[in-house]
């Protein structure tokens, strides 16, 4: 039986579906196409890093809403293992414990037509209890290891010393509806956790973004796609290296 949540479902053009947050009257993807904003948005400009043979590589998921960007990695993982980093970590920030809830159990409304190994995946976390902070499934094959962690509540508060970031998926709602998640002591929290090469990845190409991406320290530069694709640019960030030692940008 599904988990509600405050949610509503609605399909989108590649076929899966998303969830409208009527509070803010914004959908959790674009119109057109969950599952594919979440392969070309952030699982394909990700592979550089996630096929270094012999590496580790933590990627930073902020906003794990409806999970289509985790477990599309971890799918990947399950499918490309052999050319995978031999250790992966995955780090997904959630406020909201009833997305969570549905989601790990496999019994969110957008999950219904889900492929079964997708949902075969998330047996790994078990039974999520509203006391969790933060909640772990781990998998391993062959020498290499991927390991999940999503932390319950409000990411600016989210303790992530335990981690180094490789990549960040910046995936929150949309600077005018979110912005704490998009301001410069957000940035600069991701930069404090970050290794020097980290690349952060993110749909927003918004003026708001932008500043607040260069006050904390960030240089971002704009990607454009040629193909056919629902999404034509969205933006690329790296660590700007003189701000990051304490000098000032010139
Ligand atoms: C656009 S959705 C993310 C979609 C998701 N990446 C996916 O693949 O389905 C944004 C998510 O960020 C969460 N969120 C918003 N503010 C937050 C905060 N301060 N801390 C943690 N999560 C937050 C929302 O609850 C929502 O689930």
């Amino acid at each position: 039986m599904e988990i509600q949540t405050s949610y509503e479902p609605e399909l989108t053009a590649d076929g899966s579906w998303t969830m409208r947050n009527h509070e803010i009257d914004e959908c959790f993807h674009s119109a057109m196409g969950a599952e594919k904003e979440a392969k070309q948005l952030y699982l394909e400009p990700a592979l550089p890093w996630l096929s270094t043979p012999m590496a580790s590589v933590t990627v930073l998921d902020v906003g794990l809403g409806l999970g289509y960007n985790a477990i599309s990695l971890v799918d990947w993982w399950h499918k490309n293992r052999a050319s995978a980093a031999k250790e992966i970590h995955l780090v997904s920030l959630e406020k909201d414990v009833d997305l969570i809830r549905a989601f790990t159990a496999s019994k969110g409304a957008w999950q219904q037509n889900w492929a079964k190994e997708r949902l075969d995946y998330l047996s790994c976390f078990g039974a999520w209890h509203d006391t969790d902070k933060n909640y772990t499934a781990k998998y391993e094959a062959d020498g290499s290891s991927f390991q999940w962690t999503i932390i319950a509540g409000d990411a600016l508060n989210a303790d992530l010393s335990s981690w180094q970031l490789d990549v960040v998926w910046q995936d929150a709602f949309s600077p005018q509806k979110n912005p704490r998640l998009w301001s410069v002591k957000w940035f600069e929290k991701l930069k404090n956790h970050s290794n020097p090469n980290v690349c952060l990845f993110t749909y927003s190409v918004a003026g708001t973004v932008k500043r607040s991406l260069e006050a904390a320290g960030w240089n971002y530069e704009k990607i454009k796609r040629s193909d056919a694709t629902h999404k034509k640019q969205w933006l690329r960030a790296k660590l700007n290296p003189m701000k990051e030692r304490g000098y000032e940008h010139t």
